[in-house]
C-alpha cells in the first residue's frame, strides 16, 4: 500500500491515455489503461456469442480470458487484439459489458495487480473513486466535447482509419452519458480529485502541471 498511485479519470477522449503515458513516462511508473480492461472483455463476450447485456455471464467469462499485456500492446489467446480494441465500436462494447456491477467485480483484482514499485499512473472512469480510492493524487480530466471529437477523429485518421466527426461527437456523447448515468461506479470526479480542462492545453503543459501537483503531495 506505500506504492505510490496517481489516478487519472474523465471522460471520453478527453486525453487521459496520453497524459497517463507522458505522466508515466517522467516519473518512470507503470501505466494502468483500465478501459483496455473492459474494452477487451467487450470484445470476448462478443466473439463468444455471450451477450452484452447479461452482466453474470460476462463475469463469469472475465476469469476464463487469457490476457497478456505488454507495454501498450494487448494480447488475447495469443493474439493480438490492440488494433481492434481502439475500434469505436469497441469502446461501444465496453461501455456496455462496464454497465454491469458483477463485470465490475470480475475486473477489480485484475486491476489492483498492475500497481506494482515503483509507482503507477492508473487512467479510466472510477480509478480515484473506486479502484485506487486511497491514492494521493487524483485528476479529473476534462475537455469541451468539440475539443474531444476533433482529437479523436485526428487519432483514427492518423491510423489510416475512417472517421466521420459528426458520428463521433454523437457516439462519445452517448458513450458518456451511459458512463455518467449508471448506478455502478459512475463517471464522476472524486470528491478530493483535482479538475483539469485541458481544452486549450498542450500535453506538455498537462503533464508539467500534473507533476507539480505530485511534487507537493510528496
Ligand atoms: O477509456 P476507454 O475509452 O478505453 O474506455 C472504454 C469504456 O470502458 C468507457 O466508455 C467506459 O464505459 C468503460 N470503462 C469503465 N471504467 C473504467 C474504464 C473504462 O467503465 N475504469
Amino acid at each position: 500500500a506505500d506504492i505510490p498511485v496517481i489516478t487519472i479519470d474523465g471522460p471520453t477522449a478527453s486525453g487521459k491515455g496520453t497524459l497517463t503515458d507522458v505522466v508515466a513516462h517522467a516519473l518512470g511508473y507503470h501505466v494502468l489503461d483500465s478501459g483496455a480492461l473492459y474494452r477487451v472483455t467487450g470484445l470476448a463476450a462478443s466473439r463468444a456469442g455471450v451477450s452484452l447485456d447479461d452482466g453474470d455471464a460476462v463475469a463469469a467469462l472475465v476469469p476464463t480470458l487469457d490476457l497478456r499485456f505488454t507495454q501498450g500492446h494487448v494480447f488475447l489467446a495469443g493474439q493480438e487484439v490492440s488494433a481492434d480494441l481502439r475500434l469505436e465500436a469497441t469502446g461501444l462494447m465496453a461501455s456496455q459489458v462496464g454497465a454491469h456491477p458483477p463485470v465490475r467485480r470480475a475486473l477489480h483484482q485484475l486491476q489492483l495487480d498492475f500497481r506494482r514499485l515503483p509507482g503507477l499512473v492508473a487512467d479510466g472512469r472510477d480509478m480515484g473513486t473506486a479502484i485506487f480510492p486511497e491514492a494521493s493524487l487524483k485528476v479529473f480530466l476534462t475537455a469541451s466535447a468539440a475539443t474531444r471529437a476533433e482529437r479523436r477523429y485526428r487519432q483514427l485518421i492518423s491510423k489510416g482509419l475512417s472517421a466521420n466527426m459528426e458520428g463521433l461527437r454523437a457516439d462519445l456523447e452517448a458513450r458518456d452519458a451511459r458512463d455518467k448515468g449508471r448506478s455502478a461506479s459512475p463517471l464522476q470526479a472524486a470528491a478530493d480529485a483535482i479538475e483539469l480542462d485541458n481544452s486549450a492545453q498542450t500535453i506538455e503543459e498537462s503533464r508539467d502541471l500534473v507533476l507539480s501537483w505530485w511534487q507537493q503531495k510528496r
